[in-house]
């Protein structure tokens, strides 16, 4: 018997007690408990260039209109008979018409995707591309893209194509997984333009939104403060002119961010703000500000059940920022961008914040939360005041999935804008425009500081009058900045998820805000 009691034994046996003596607060927090058991996502179709489709493969011919393209590599016989079937079919060209051939020449399949705006004011490749390989999803051919005119085209097709095959099936582990999937050549004369345009720029603008999508997608229980940062930091790795600051918990309070404090209070996973600067040229940063709240139960002012699983994607525009500064990092852009993430999660624990309480900012003022459910514009309070102060910005557009409210007045095509002076909102409704994520103006208004004046603070989080619940969203993360700073306020919720396939986004997380501050970051400059 003696010759069990081994040291190896003598000190498992004790194993259980000395992880009963760790304190809890030093224990990580497991999510869920146990975690889920995860593949990869599926594997998406490569992306190559060349002159010709590859013989035998699947072919996807953009039209823009009735016609189709010369350089399309069917035989006269086979163009014949997709002309015939278009006029058949009485297909016009528009973006979302699409015609799906079996059965002509050796190809497996030749599917007719339109082009056209649907307003007719040009071509959308980006589009016309997005919406044919969700038709394709299940092929599992090699396939060729053609029709494309130009270098530009052809690289906007790939984007578009890029983005309408994401999917998020890592959590699928019960069922069998797709083959790999095989490439996809975009085919035409400009080939290699069309190829150095890709890798430069449209490649790591994709791998962003794709980054953000991710993110959007995992559930709380795997995407908490922490876990982001990490997950953030590994996608910045080696990525030159990079410099992340990440404050915890101890630090914000250190510096009197109450507001972001008081919201994770609740939670047992510490809040964190995650400051990401790029540095490709000199000057002063533009800063971007994202809405960071990994899960929003919205506190004790409890939100009902139905649907609040969607608050997963509640840091939307935490992962916007992030995306946007790692497209721009990644192709190099001659910008410099701050990027901060105000990462909470909003829970009714034990400790939770009250309504009633009163919190102190960053910068000294004081709030009253009337609702703890109105906690992004709280985070966004401290992350504002901080970012200004500490990286001297010559401009800052936040984002966030702020209010239910904005769904409702602009539906789900447009995001809402706020600002208070005209040029800056001009500059971010042509960028809405260049970049496909079109933004709407809505009021940004004094009058609306009535609706949120506290009898005991200096402002408070939520209104009890019948105030639009944006604009009064807006009108609060405004009394946090210099009126001095040209500032834009993007509400995204009603555009961050999709509840039915889009062009460029397959049902889901859209990464909404990746490719208009990309976009906006290249255009203004100081
Ligand atoms: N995260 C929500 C807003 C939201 C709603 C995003 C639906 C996406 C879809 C936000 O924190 C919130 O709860 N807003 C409140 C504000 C109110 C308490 C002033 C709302 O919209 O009801
Ligand atoms: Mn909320
Ligand atoms: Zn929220």
């Amino acid at each position: 018997m003696s010759k069990l009691k081994s040291p190896t034994l003598a000190i498992l046996a004790a194993l259980p007690l000395m992880t009963l003596a760790v304190p809890l607060s030093a224990q990580t927090v497991l999510g869920s408990g146990v975690p889920a058991s995860t593949t990869e996502n599926s594997q998406e179709r490569p992306i190559a260039f060349a002159a010709q489709p590859p013989a035998g493969s699947g072919l996807l011919i953009l039209a823009q209109g009735t016609e189709i393209p010369s350089n399309t590599g069917l035989t006269a016989a086979e163009q014949s008979a997709v002309d015939a079937a278009m006029k058949a079919a009485g297909f016009k060209g528009k973006t979302g018409d699409s015609l799906m051939l079996r059965g002509i020449g050796d190809r497996p399949f030749i599917l007719v995707s339109g082009a056209v705006k649907p307003d007719e004011s040009g071509t959308d490749w980006r589009a016309a591309a997005g919406s044919a390989i969700q038709e394709l999803k299940s092929e599992k051919a090699e396939l060729a893209v053609v029709g494309a005119p130009d270098a530009a085209a052809m690289a906007d097709a790939a984007l578009g194509l890029s983005l309408g095959q994401y999917r998020f099936d890592r959590y699928k582990v019960g069922e069998a997984k797709p083959p790999a999937a095989q490439k996809v050549t975009f085919a035409g004369n400009a080939a290699p333009e069309a190829r150095s345009l890709w890798s430069g720029r449209h490649r790591h603008l994709a791998e962003a939104v794709r980054f953000a999508r991710d993110l959007q997608s995992e559930p709380a229980s795997a995407l908490y403060p922490e876990s982001f940062v990490k997950r953030t930091r590994a996608a910045f790795a080696g990525v030159p002119n990079i410099r992340i600051e990440v404050l915890d918990e101890a630090q914000m309070r250190e510096m009197n961010m109450g507001a972001i404090v008081g919201v994770g209070q609740g939670s047992p996973r510490g809040s964190r703000m995650m400051v990401v600067t790029y540095r490709g040229a000199d000057g002063p940063p533009l800063a971007i500000a994202g809405k960071g709240i990994t899960f929003d139960t919205g506190g004790i002012s409890l939100k009902s059940n139905s649907g609040m699983w969607a608050m997963k994607a509640d840091m939307s525009g935490a992962a916007s920022v992030m995306g946007a500064t790692l497209s721009l990092a990644k192709s190099r852009a001659p910008v410099h961008v701050v990027a901060v993430a105000a990462l909470a999660e909003n829970m009714p624990g034990a400790n939770a914040q009250r309504p009633g309480d009163v919190v102190r900012t960053y910068g000294g003022k004081t709030i009253e939360i009337l609702s703890t459910d109105a906690e992004g514009r709280l985070v966004l309070a401290d992350a504002v005041q901080y970012v200004a102060d500490r990286y001297k910005p010559f401009a800052l557009v936040d984002i966030a999935t702020l209010t239910g409210s904005v769904g409702r007045a602009v539906g789900t095509e447009f995001a809402g804008l706020f600002a208070r002076k005209d040029d800056v909102a001009q500059r971010l409704m042509e960028v809405g425009e260049q970049s496909g994520e079109h933004l709407w103006r809505l009021p940004l208004h004094p009058v609306y500081a009535k609706a949120i004046k506290s009898d005991i603070a200096d402002i408070k989080n939520s209104g009890v009058t019948g105030a639009p619940g944006a604009s009064a969203g807006a009108h609060f993360i405004g009394y946090f900045i210099d009126e001095d700073l040209p500032w834009a306020h993007l509400d995204i919720a009603g555009v961050e998820w999709r509840d039915s396939a889009q062009p460029l986004t397959p049902k889901g997380a859209s990464g909404f805000g990746v490719r208009l501050l990309d976009q906006l970051a290249r255009n203004w400059r100081e």
